[in-house]
């Protein structure tokens, strides 16, 4: 079982002890703002076919490679003009960017799937930037949380899902945004990937360039992006106005009539905020998931944030891939 350190009373055991097992190609629960990671040697094929065991993740969905500063990233990636831009605008933060690979990079093959583009980030979370100060090799880290299934938000979350099989996990309480990054892939024009809490319109800003909305209907781009994703096991339907028997109610806002009927109800946001409803939706979900009950989700604005809430959300009530 792994040793769980909590950040707030034992930060430096807890560093030492994750850079520790990092060095030995073990896996680390680590906190980042987005969501928690699950962190190995992103140079060590051993330590990088631990993630894809532990995750059951397909070994065609590449992981994103985490470093502690944009110079780092350039020796990793080569992130171009525009890269460069979106680097010095947004990180240290929620942002992802996939550009072609550095040649002679230690980054291994399982990382990218033999891509010959690599996606890369620099976390902005405390904790995550002190472990990767700690070690001298990036990170790849997967979101913390079995293959397919809704993204790891607590450590809790972590050790009850993946805690057998990782040596160490960081508790610095629930990660911030609640979401995981903003992908944008570097081209002639960029492409957004997936969405998250840095918005299309924000990264537009930046470039000049207008960015090519995600597409939940096109054939995903990124080789992870299934259609069904961040998915609970039970079903989920979408912009519900009435509830029907026995349905659990993912709230948004006022509440629709009928509620105090519903199985369980869990209001992301009474106030009717984006970013207090990004926090809560992937412990909403599991929350729910474990009440057992079909989940009608109340309709959410699809401006700013709302727009990686309902991408996520769309995810989560597509039909099973897998
Ligand atoms: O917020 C986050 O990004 C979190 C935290 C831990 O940093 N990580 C995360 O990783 O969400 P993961 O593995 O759950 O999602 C990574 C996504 C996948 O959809 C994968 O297909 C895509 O990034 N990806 C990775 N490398 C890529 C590449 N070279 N080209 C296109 N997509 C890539
Ligand atoms: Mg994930």
């Amino acid at each position: 079982m792994a040793k769980l350190y909590n950040i707030g009373a034992e930060r430096a055991e807890g560093v030492a002890a994750a850079a520790s097992a990092l060095k030995q190609g073990l896996l680390v629960g680590l906190p980042t703002e987005t969501v928690y990671g699950l962190a190995a040697d992103a140079t060590r094929p051993d330590a990088v076919a631990r993630i894809f065991a532990t995750k059951g993740r397909p070994r065609f969905n590449p992981l994103i490679v985490h470093v502690a500063s944009a110079e780092t990233a350039a020796d990793v990636a080569e992130l171009g003009d525009l890269g460069e831009k979106l680097a010095a605008a947004f990180w240290p933060g929620p942002l992802t960017l996939v550009a072609p690979m550095r040649q002679g990079t230690a980054i291994c093959d399982l990382v990218t799937t033999g891509l010959t583009t690599v996606a890369v980030r620099v976390p902005e979370h405390p904790v995550a930037l002190e472990v990767l100060r700690s070690v001298d090799f990036p990170l790849a880290a997967p979101s913390a949380n079995p293959s397919g299934r809704v993204s790891a938000t607590t450590a809790a979350d972590v050790a009850e899902e993946l805690g057998d099989r990782i040596a160490v996990i960081l508790d610095a309480g629930p990660a911030s945004i609640g979401l995981e990054s903003t992908i944008v892939a570097i081209g002639s024009e960029p492409r957004l990937l997936r969405p998250g809490a840095i918005t299309a319109a924000a990264i537009g800003e930046v470039t000049g360039a207008r960015l090519r909305p995600a597409d939940a209907n096109a054939s995903p781009e990124a080789p992870g992006m299934m259609r069904s994703h961040y998915a609970p096991s039970v079903p989920v339907r979408l912009n519900a106005t009435d509830l029907r028997p026995g349905e659990a109610l993912l709230a948004f806002g006022t509440v629709i009539v009928g509620a105090d009927k519903a199985a369980a109800i869990i209001n992301l946001s009474e106030r009717g905020d984006l970013s207090e409803a990004a926090g809560r939706l992937f412990s909403a979900l599991r929350a729910l998931d474990r009440a057992g009950a079909p989940i009608a989700v109340m309709p959410i604005p699809d401006e700013g944030l709302g727009e990686a809430i309902n991408d996520r959300l769309r995810r989560a009530a597509a039909p099973r891939e897998h």
